[in-house]
């Protein structure tokens, strides 16, 4: 029997319409999906954090709280950055220790956690947090492609992960890049050395159009769980749709169990949450459309409409041919990082600046140096030593050691910085990962008299089984 984590309420609309998606979109349809018999919900973490509090004037706290309390049946899953949690640079180890206690608290009960670059050691402190908190830890590789990144170097992470304390292994295919055939040779080999009760789960994305083959073949090698989307907002840049998939397994071996007219009854009612997508304007035909340039050049999709408009802005949409052919060059140089958030934002702004200014690495963004120095960890492959020595100078100080050993705890900090407006603990750290938004957000809470509500539901039940 295959497990599926439905992702309707966090990548699907993430990838697909700008995590423009609002709880009073979530809340009416709770029910019903709470009674599906999925194996997890994920609904939390991502892009949907700051989501909330930039765009939706929603406390993600409260979102996660509501959730919670309307669908008590269904295990509830996030995405976090590692030591980045959700936001975009390294914190300190007690800031990410109390957001995955506080994520937990207020329900989560899986926590899939990655790192860019795929470096251990920027996953220890949220893995150990988890289990400390009692949640399921789920550990994560962002699967990519180069010279380094063979089957046997995932399976060996695969294996460092579970010493770590994982209790599930994701494949994160987060550019839709895995082909059916490696998808089943990946799986066979991980399970060929994880023990018995590691599960592994499969996340992948429909942009090149090959999702549901991968799926297939991954089960077949013995892919214990799979991320689907109902097909509202499935496929395209988001995840293969979730009717079809439980309608292929039918009756087979790896049957889901899912009830297609139940499922049916959430189909029907998201159809109406992505036709106001559509009229708003943050669901287009574009984000169907197969992309075949992700497989040519192993890039997000969302990582082509950034470049898109880094170049209109720079007035040289004519080079996008050439900034598309810089990327793997600059990912050679800096080591091929994984493309994902943040180093697909650096590469590609790297790229940008190869191109666009005549010169390869005339000038070098903070960040550009930032990863050769190993301020973001360690690098898959060693950096291209001309270029280190052409963007640091000679003798540069290099960090070796884990990046957020050389953070100072800083949640005493940020509470000082934002304690007029704390109603709640977990606003110190919504304010630690984005200041100027949680601020803006905390006073636009005050002059509208917004009290947080901090009705948790049912908590007695605690955390649902692995
Ligand atoms: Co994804």
């Amino acid at each position: 029997m295959v497990k599926i984590t439905e992702t309707i309420l966090r990548d699907a609309h993430q990838s697909q319409a700008a995590t423009r998606m609002r709880i009073d979109e979530m809340l009416p349809i709770a029910e019903k999906l709470d009674k599906i018999g999925y194996y997890s919900l994920e609904c939390w973490g991502g892009a949907t954090f700051d989501a909330c509090l930039r765009f939706l004037n929603e406390d993600p706290w409260d979102r996660l709280r509501k959730l919670r309390k309307a669908m008590p049946n269904t295990k509830l899953q996030m995405l976090l950055r590692g030591q980045n949690i959700l936001g975009y640079k390294h914190y300190s180890d007690d800031v990410v220790e109390e957001f995955v206690k506080k994520s937990i608290e207020n329900g989560i009960d899986i926590i899939r956690i990655f790192d860019a670059l795929n470096d251990p050691r920027n996953m220890e402190t949220a893995m150990k947090a988890t289990k400390k908190y009692g949640g399921i830890c789920e550990a994560a590789f962002s699967y990519t492609t180069s010279p380094v990144h063979t089957n046997e170097y995932f399976v060996k992470l695969s294996q460092k992960l579970e010493s770590m304390g994982a209790d599930i292994i994701c494949i994160k295919d987060m550019a839709g890049i895995l082909l059916p055939y490696n998808a089943y040779e990946l799986v066979k080999a991980m399970k060929a050395v994880l023990k018995p009760e590691t599960m592994i789960h499969l996340h992948t994305h429909q942009t090149a159009g090959v999702g549901n083959q991968t799926y297939l073949k991954a089960i077949e090698a013995g892919v214990d769980i799979i991320d689907t989307a109902l097909s509202p907002l499935g496929n395209g840049t988001s995840q293969p749709a979730t009717e079809p998939m439980v309608a292929i397994l039918q009756g087979t071996e790896y049957d889901t169990g899912l009830d297609l007219k139940k499922i049916n009854e959430c189909t029907v009612f998201f159809k109406k949450v992505a036709d106001r997508l559509k009229q708003d304007g943050w669901l287009t035909d574009k984000s169907l459309a197969t992309d075949i340039n992700a497989l040519i050049y192993q890039v997000p999709g969302g990582m082509l409409s950034n470049l898109v408009g880094q170049l209109k802005k720079m007035n040289a949409l004519d080079r996008y041919e050439e900034v598309l052919a810089e990327v793997p060059n600059v990912r050679k140089d800096l080591g091929y990082p994984p493309l994902v958030t943040p180093t697909s934002q650096i590469v590609g702004t790297q790229a940008v600046f190869n191109v666009v200014l005549g010169e390869r690495y005339k000038m070098a963004s903070a960040e550009t140096k930032g990863v050769l120095r190993g301020e973001y960890g360690t690098l898959p492959a060693a950096p291209d030593k001309d270029v280190i020595k052409k963007v640091l100078g000679d003798n540069p100080e290099m960090i070796t050691c884990r990046p957020a050993d050389l953070i100072a705890p800083e949640l005493e900090k940020y509470r000082e910085e934002c304690k007029e407006f704390i109603q709640q603990e977990e606003d110190v750290l919504s304010y630690a990962l984005f200041p100027q938004v949680s601020m803006n957000y905390f006073k636009y809470r005050q002059a509208n008299n917004i009290r947080i509500d901090r009705d948790f539901g049912d908590t007695t039940k605690g955390i649902l089984p692995v």
